[in-house]
């Protein structure tokens, strides 16, 4: 008896972890509000790792968000179409204060598409990356 209450408290307990993926949401991505903490975090996170890939000496930035979506997988997937430019701040530097340069050509501005996968755990990966080589 003991043991069929624990069972039914745990089938509870995975249900309320996955509320809208049990109810088999599972495949549309609707629109996200980017003032919402964990949509800032996910692009935060694609960005730094975008970062990371690039060549230039230089710091790239979110200059416009174009579009953000997100998609309840057992998980969230984040999508995003950003508009990116070159600030002044090197990636070996310490400065935090980095804006995107004023004038185009210094700035030279490109579109990227990132995917960031945010497991319910906590884990978060940039699982699609679609930019211009820069
Ligand atoms: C986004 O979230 C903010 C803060 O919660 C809210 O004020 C704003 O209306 C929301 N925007 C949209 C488009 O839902």
């Amino acid at each position: 008896m003991i043991g069929k209450t624990l069972l039914i408290i745990a089938v509870f307990t995975v249900c309320a972890d996955f509320p809208v993926g049990m109810a088999g949401m599972v495949g549309g991505f609707s629109d996200a509000n980017v003032t919402d903490q964990g949509v800032q975090d996910a692009l935060q996170f694609a960005v730094v790792k975008h970062n990371e890939r690039t060549n230039d000496i230089f710091l790239s930035q979110v200059a416009r968000v174009i579009s953000a979506q997100k998609q309840v997988v057992s998980g969230m997937n984040y999508k995003f179409v950003v508009q990116m430019g070159k600030t002044a701040c090197r990636k070996t530097g310490v400065e935090t204060n980095c804006p995107i340069h004023d004038d185009q050509l210094s700035a030279k501005p490109y579109q990227c598409t990132f995917v960031v996968y945010k497991h319910w755990s906590g884990t978060i990966s940039l699982t699609s990356e679609t930019c211009p080589l820069v």
